[in-house]
């Protein structure tokens, strides 16, 4: 017995030498094994206990149980310590130095405004909706009443497309929708759902399958008409979309990027932006398309901000207005009026392109430039400056 207990102390001494004086994780891990390891050499100790008599076993017990657990301290100090210096730097540092720090972006000028405008309307219950850019002439045209022979249809007006978008997409007004830049909103999808009916409305050629019969930028719609891809020309299109796709009551806006064959100068470009509004209901006038529009402008502009609508011609609407509107940022200009956007009552005919009854349904639409408005609003005089990306520019806004 005595011979046992003798053992211990040394052995341990040796341990916990061999622990202390390890210089890395690695040699750390390989002295636990050598000393308290399944096999290792103070366990081969303990093993030995069953070899003791009865009346030993316990002082032996109690007294290598005490070993292993100053060994088992020591293993954690020097592990910690250790872990502790692997963490720190190799190299000296300065931790008084000032950081790094990250510069912001910001967001588009454009971006802002129709953020705003988005807020404003949310408010009121409008919720966005999203449409393709790569449209067809059924739904930038023809599904809002605009007949073939309408300027806006001009091919001097926009632009169109020499190849069909994409073989592996569905046509916008056939079957489905092209890719759009913006990615897929909520109104894109839903028209997706509701190009069914639209098949219908197309007649058999509508309703072919993709990629046949559009070699050209075309697609077959109605009686073997056929209906030429461009970029659109206003989110307009995205009204019959929507439509399509739903039942009503309707109740969206629609941001989004529009295109036109205009030489750019500063008041054009041949992209810019839109947003358009659409409300269907039962018993809707033109009392609420002013006062929505007097509330949305008050929000962006300024509480002093006075609108007044003038009649107009848009083939979707039916009476027609421009809106003009008039505040301090006005009168700034020299002018007591400026013309701001386009709106109107839904046309019967449109409520019959997108199976709506006009006897029953009622409802208001206008769309309007977002450049124009964040140009009003920052005093901006050149549109081409929202498309330069000039960061001098971006970045005081
Ligand atoms: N689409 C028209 C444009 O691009 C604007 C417009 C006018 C939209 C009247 C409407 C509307 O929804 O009712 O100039």
């Amino acid at each position: 017995m005595a011979g046992f207990l003798d053992e211990i102390e040394p052995l341990k001494q040796a341990a916990l030498a061999d622990l202390k004086a390890a210089p890395d994780l690695a040699a750390i891990e390989q002295a636990k094994g050598n000393w308290i390891g399944t096999h290792a050499k103070f366990t081969a100790l303990m093993k030995q206990l069953g070899t003791l008599s009865k009346e030993e076993r316990p002082a032996a017990g109690k007294a290598i149980n005490a070993a292993k657990v100053e060994l088992e301290a020591a293993l954690a100090e020097r592990r910690s310590e250790l872990e502790l210096a692997a963490s720190l730097p190799r190299e000296p540092t300065d931790f008084t130095l000032p950081g790094r720090r990250r510069s912001l972006g910001k967001l588009h000028p454009l971006t802002q405004v129709t953020e705003d405008i988005v807020r404003s309307f949310r408010k009121i219950g409008f919720v966005v909706a999203d449409g393709p850019e790569i449209e067809d002439e059924y739904y930038c045209f023809d599904a809002l009443n605009t007949p073939a022979d309408h300027p806006a249809r001009d091919t001097q007006d926009t632009f169109y497309l020499a190849n069909k978008p994409d073989d592996n997409s569905p046509s916008p007004g056939g079957e489905g929708r092209c890719p759009s830049p913006t990615g897929v909103g909520e109104g894109a999808r839903r028209a997706d759902e509701g190009s069914q009916r639209e098949n219908k409305l197309c007649g058999e050629g509508g309703a072919a399958a993709p990629g046949e019969g559009r070699g050209a930028a075309t697609q077959f719609c109605g009686e073997g008409e056929r209906k030429p891809f461009l970029l659109r020309t206003h989110t307009s299109s995205v009204q019959i979309r929507v439509m399509k796709s739903q039942p009503p009551p309707v109740r969206i806006i629609v941001p989004g990027r529009v295109y036109r064959r205009d030489n750019a100068d500063a008041t054009h470009n041949p992209t810019f932006q839109q947003i358009e509004g659409l409300y269907v209901d039962k018993n809707v006038t033109v009392g609420d398309l002013k006062g929505t529009v007097e509330f949305v402008f008050k929000e962006l502009l300024g509480e002093e901000t006075k609108i007044r609508f003038r009649p107009h011609y848009f083939s979707y609407t039916e009476p027609s207005f421009e809106i003009d509107f008039s505040n301090a940022l006005v009168k700034k200009l020299g002018k007591d009026w400026l013309e701001i956007a386009g709106c109107g009552m839904v046309h019967p005919a449109v409520f019959e392109n997108v199976g709506y009854d006009p006897e029953i349904w009622t409802g208001w639409a206008f769309g309007f430039g977002i450049e124009r408005i964040a140009m009003i609003r920052y005093g901006i005089n050149d549109i081409r400056l929202f498309y330069e990306n000039d960061v001098r520019f971006l970045k005081q806004f």
